[in-house]
């Protein structure tokens, strides 16, 4: 097979890591790719955002599968254009990516089906223009004293949710997005919601016209400092599989994904990829937080190491409604991935500058090193994003992965660095 990943984060050099090791995988591409997707793809240089671009890169290299990783393409339609020109895609069409492209579509799907998530009421700039008290009704009549949540409705790169501790916070999240055009038109329409309280999980799912294969739970760590403090990120490291985790909460989680999935067949809504549901255990149950409408960054780089299926083969298998068939596997055993990003991150950041270690690192055992903002300068390898790498251990329970994790990651250095070190700490000690 001649598969092409869409895509240059740690999420794709993890789908690259993945598809790489299949016997089935003849000639691996990516476009763009980072440093780390070089060593085992040929790098394209054409934007993970530019449709037209990758769909005439997929036909110039006749590829049978095409992956798309990132959701930007997905809500642009780019899988709808790659199955007209008769490709497989792995990945959800437009109509089906709205469930991440607009926060306010993925609401009333789930307020329409009774999927529990917490209360909210979307406004535009149109009625804001019109009446602000009317859009500072809900959050003062509805959600009384406590703490809201103000979400850009459209993609804001991760940045577009605000949990306000206050009134006042809420009120300039809104103002914002409706008057001050933060996210531009993605926040042209907020949702004012209820904040709610429990441990987040994230919930990956194989999906296709007739299946829903889970794959696994993560968490993952979105404040960039120890202790879940300072701003949100994209992720800063992750865990999976959760020890934590008891049933029935369990269970009732992969039942919202059950549901989410029944719903927009019932909506006429074809899906085919992979369903990310962030949910929240609150003391009602799971509540949805957010879908997602592709694999998670750095949740992947967790994932993808527990599989014990081909990688390839499953996801053609999802591309061309085929799950049924496949077997997927995916071990007991634990792994744990630590984000290192470039001092600064997630405000602005300097790039270009040399990464030490990675040798040391790639040689040390149970683990990973998988690059997310990475370049090549002059034969050598440098930074350039915010995230930076993920390197990922594995072991038997959550405590081995973490400690090989961390051990290949004290390999690596570059100016300004900065980790958590606190990754998975809470589940190694909840498991004693
Ligand atoms: P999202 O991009 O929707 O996942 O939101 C980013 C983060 O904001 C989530 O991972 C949660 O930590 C937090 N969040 C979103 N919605 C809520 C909510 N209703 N209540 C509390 N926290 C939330
Ligand atoms: N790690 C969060 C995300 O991929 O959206």
């Amino acid at each position: 097979m001649r598969v092409l990943v869409v895509g240059g984060g740690g999420r794709e050099h993890a789908l690259c890591w993945g598809l790489d090791r299949s016997p089935k995988v003849e000639e691996l591409h990516a476009a763009p790719g980072n440093a780390g997707i070089a060593t085992i793809a040929t790098c394209h240089a054409a934007d993970a955002d530019d449709v037209r671009a990758q769909v005439d890169l997929a036909e110039e290299l006749d590829a049978d599968l095409v992956v798309i990783g990132p959701e930007a393409p997905l809500v642009a339609g780019l899988a709808d254009e790659l199955r007209a020109r008769g490709r497989r895609a792995f990945g959800p069409g437009r109509d089906a990516a709205h469930l991440e492209g607009s926060k306010a579509f993925a609401k009333d799907l789930m307020v329409r089906h009774g999927i529990p998530t917490a209360r909210a009421v979307a406004y535009t700039r149109a009625d804001w223009d019109r009446d602000p008290r009317d859009v500072l009704s809900f959050l003062d009549l509805e959600l009384g004293g406590r703490g809201a949540v103000v979400k850009a409705d459209g993609l804001a790169a991760g940045k577009g949710v605000t949990v306000a501790s206050d009134r006042a916070e809420a009120v300039s999240a809104i103002e914002a997005c409706l008057e001050g055009g933060a996210f531009g038109a993605a926040g042209e329409r907020v949702l004012i919601e209820e904040r709610l309280e429990g441990p987040e999980v994230s919930a990956f799912a194989f999906v296709d016209a007739t299946s829903i294969v889970p794959l696994a739970l993560a968490q993952d760590f979105k404040r960039v400092g120890a202790g879940d403090t300072g701003p949100n990120t994209g992720g800063m490291g992750a865990y999976s599989p959760l020890p934590w985790l008891e049933e029935p909460m369990e269970s009732r989680a992969w039942a919202v994904v059950a549901a989410t999935v029944d719903a927009l067949r019932a909506d006429g809504i074809a899906y085919a990829g992979l369903l990310y549901t962030g949910l929240m255990l609150t003391e009602d149950g799971p509540k949805v937080l957010e879908y997602n409408c592709r694999f998670g960054d750095p949740e992947t780089q967790v994932v993808i190491p527990r599989l014990r299926s081909d990688l390839a083969e499953v996801l053609d298998a999802c591309a061309s409604d085929r799950l049924a068939d496949v077997k997927v596997d995916l071990s007991d055993e634990a792994a744990v991935t630590v984000v290192l990003a470039s001092g600064g991150y997630p405000g602005s950041y300097e790039t270009g500058l040399p990464i030490e270690g990675l040798k040391a690192a790639a040689a040390a055992p149970d683990a990973a090193v998988f690059h997310s903002g990475s370049g090549e300068r002059d034969g050598r390898v440098v930074t350039a994003g915010g995230r930076v790498l993920a390197v990922t251990g594995w072991g038997p329970a959550v405590a081995d992965a973490r400690r090989c994790a961390y051990d290949a990651a004290s390999h690596i250095s570059f100016d300004g660095m900065i980790r958590r070190d606190d990754i998975a700490a809470r589940a190694v000690e909840e498991a004693r």
